[in-house]
């Protein structure tokens, strides 16, 4: 099924609300349920996905979909950035990162704002870098939301991207998937108290179009030079083109 008709609730409504929804329900458990279903592996990974950016200019970073904001967080601590943008459509989601920007005393430097990913409201070559982490499985039109990430970054910038994968060698991509598929939404559900909120995660997963199916979309909305890299097993993976 192509996954941009994947939708937390129910198959008929829009794929926006729902997901806004979704993450305005489950924002107090976020973070405590991302350190504990991925056992803080996912602290590694936008670690490694930053590393990634290390050699490009990122003096203005956008970070689409930024949530409770642990990328952006992490980029202004990382990267030389004058300025890192936390864009996401929950505001429940922004509140809590706002919370932790805060306590970090990083108000200056990273900044959080509503807005939508398929719509976003900045000019054209704005910001040296946009990136997504675990953001764009959930956009309601994939390539919308890409092309508005390209038309906001300079020309010679870069996305970085960063998102579940489906692991292709063996035992792994079984194990993967029973642990994906039975044990996360059990846990999910207890934790979040949103029933489908962790299988809506399953689901989004294996319809997103990973790998070499990206990087052809990134070309598509205009990217060039994309290239991935697999992380634990291909888990999870980063993608990486330039404008
Ligand atoms: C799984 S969370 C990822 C949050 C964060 N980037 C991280 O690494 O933990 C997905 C986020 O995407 C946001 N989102 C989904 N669709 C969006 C859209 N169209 N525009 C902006 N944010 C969106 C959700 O509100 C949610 O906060």
């Amino acid at each position: 099924m192509n996954h941009d008709l994947i939708k937390p609730y129910d198959t008929s409504g829009e794929k926006k609300e729902q997901v806004r929804s979704m993450f305005d329900k489950i924002a107090p458990y976020y973070d405590f349920l991302n350190r504990l279903l991925t056992l803080r592996i996912d602290v590694l990974w936008r670690n490694k996905a930053i590393s990634k950016l290390k050699n490009v200019k990122s003096n203005q970073i956008l970070d689409v979909a930024t949530g409770t904001a642990d990328l952006a967080i992490s980029m202004s601590d990382k990267l030389a950035a004058e300025k890192v943008i936390g864009l996401d459509i929950s505001t429940n989601m922004l509140s809590i990162g706002n919370k932790k920007i805060a306590n970090k005393n990083l108000t200056e430097k990273v900044e959080l704002v509503l807005g939508d990913s398929e719509n976003l409201p900045y000019e054209n070559n704005r910001f040296d870098i946009t990136t997504s982490s675990f953001g764009v499985r959930n956009f309601e039109n994939l390539k919308k939301g890409l092309s508005e990430m390209n038309r906001v970054t300079t020309h010679g910038g870069a996305i970085m991207v960063l998102e579940f994968s489906n692991p292709r060698v063996f035992p792994i991509k079984n194990l993967f998937n029973i642990y994906f598929k039975y044990v996360l939404p059990v846990i999910g559900k207890i934790t979040s108290k949103d029933p489908r909120a962790y299988q809506y995660l399953y689901e989004s997963v294996q319809a997103f179009p990973d790998y070499e199916r990206f990087i052809s979309i990134l070309h598509e909305v205009g990217y060039k030079n994309g290239k991935f890299y697999p992380l634990t097993f291909g888990i999870c993976t980063i993608y990486i083109a330039e404008k």
